[in-house]
């Protein structure tokens, strides 16, 4: 239980692909639960809420994003050129995975790499660990100390890669189910997910066991799909009595409405009227297929057939974790004009959405949990007064186009405010 509390400044918070509240005078009102009593224009806190405690805090308060793609073990690996996505995975990826056998490795990194979410702003991100079990319970360990909200699981993977990365399917199995019980809602920001690799990296046993377990538990799952060509005529050949990617991934159950498929960049119509059909949530990664020069996301294709869509920033073949950076590649990526409401409603309540976390997290809203960061105005937007003078678009745009943060001022998760700094990560 914490203080209630009301935060005082400016404020804003997506409310769907083409709009955003914006309070230039806003108060954010949270309970002792840590959930959002009251968010709005500081004229209309209610009564009974006038005399909390109150913290003006300087910035635009806005919701903490969400990242629903990003690799833990590939904290240290932006940035490597690799011709193609596969040679860069056997090249940089596998080996920096494999590591993860050395539990001091698997606690530095993952200590890093929330302290890093924390500073950029992102409250709840999906998360894949490594294939190893004790690595992805030190990776749990330090998702809890953090006070972050994740969603992670354990790489599922038994073919083409390094011997110390694949684990058999029936042990595999039995670790996860383990990790299942230790972790999945061991506190109200945990969650576990079925993590199968992609395709090219796991038997279809594998990717059946995967989807029988998700089903059993009602688990989140999360895989990759359709990110380079390369990548697709593998899966041709390795399945190849299956129609497409997609009916390969629907006959071995992992299609869903609590499934996120990464990438979807070569999808063409007969997949994505599946995905719809299916419910089958997708995580865009701008910035990772600039990188990889995976291919340009058809977005329209995605929105025309209503398939959720979450941005993520895909870190390691994703260069940056700073949501802001990715929602300005999303822009760029898309070789035309974009407004700048829709890639901030895609990492927040989009996102959230994506995640089936509507209830929770997207928004600065009555009844959600108070997941909130206040961001700096972009110094090329000017001064923290001119805000009053602004509108919504404005101030969206400034964001997006000149925002570019690894660190925010303030960054609270169910209330309670987080730090970076290595000390003590929860304030
Ligand atoms: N496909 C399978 N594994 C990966 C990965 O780690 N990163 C990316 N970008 N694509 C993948
Ligand atoms: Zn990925």
């Amino acid at each position: 239980m914490l203080p209630p509390f009301v935060l005082t400044g400016a404020a804003a918070s997506p409310s769907g692909p083409n709009a955003m509240d914006f309070w230039p005078n806003a108060a954010v009102a949270v309970d002792e639960r840590g959930v959002i009593l009251y968010a709005g224009d500081a004229s209309k806190l209610p009564e009974q809420l006038q005399s909390l405690p109150r913290q003006h805090v300087e910035g635009v308060l806005f919701p903490g994003f969400i990242d629903a793609h990003v690799h833990l073990p590939q904290l240290d690996c932006r940035g490597r050129f690799g011709e193609t996505l596969l040679h860069w995975l056997h090249d940089f990826i596998y080996p920096a995975e494999s590591r993860f056998v050395d539990d001091a490795v698997a606690r530095d990194v993952a200590r890093r790499f929330f302290r890093a979410l924390i500073a950029a702003g992102t409250s709840t991100a999906m998360v894949y660990a490594t294939s190893h079990a004790r690595a992805t319970d030190i990776a749990f360990e330090e998702a809890e100390r953090s006070g972050l909200r994740i969603i992670m699981g354990n790489m599922l993977m038994d073919r083409g890669a390094p011997e110390p990365l694949c684990v058999p399917v029936r042990e595999a199995m039995l670790e996860t189910e383990r990790l299942i019980e230790r972790w999945h809602r061991a506190t109200p920001l945990l969650r576990f997910a079925i993590s199968p690799r992609f395709a090219p990296a796991c038997s279809s046993e594998l990717l059946r066991a995967a989807g029988a377990l998700a089903s059993k538990h009602d688990l989140h799952i999360q895989t990759h799909f359709n990110e380079t060509p390369e990548e697709i005529a593998s899966v041709h050949s390795l399945f190849p009595d299956a129609a497409h990617y997609a009916e390969m991934y629907h006959t071995t159950g992992l299609l869903g409405t609590k499934t996120v498929l990464g990438h979807s960049v070569h999808t063409g119509i007969p997949e994505v009227q599946l995905l719809s059909r299916t419910g089958t949530a997708v995580a865009h990664c701008p910035d990772s297929n600039l990188f990889l020069g995976s291919g340009r996301f058809p977005l329209e294709l995605h929105q025309q057939h209503g398939i959720r869509i979450a941005l993520a920033s895909d870190v390691g073949a994703g260069t940056t974790l700073d949501m802001l950076s990715v929602m300005r590649s999303m822009c760029h990526a898309q070789g035309r004009s974009l407004h700048p409401f829709l890639p901030l409603f895609l990492a927040t309540l989009g996102a959230a959405e994506a995640l089936n976390l509507q209830d929770e997290t997207g928004s600065l809203a009555q009844g959600k949990s108070a997941d909130i960061i206040s961001i700096p105005l972009p110094v090329r937007a000017g001064s923290q007064g001119d805000l009053h003078s602004r509108t919504a678009v404005d101030l969206a745009s400034a964001l997006v186009f000149t925002g570019s943060y690894e660190s925010v001022l303030r960054h609270w998760v169910g209330g309670r405010e987080l730090s970076a700094t290595p000390a003590t990560t929860v304030r």
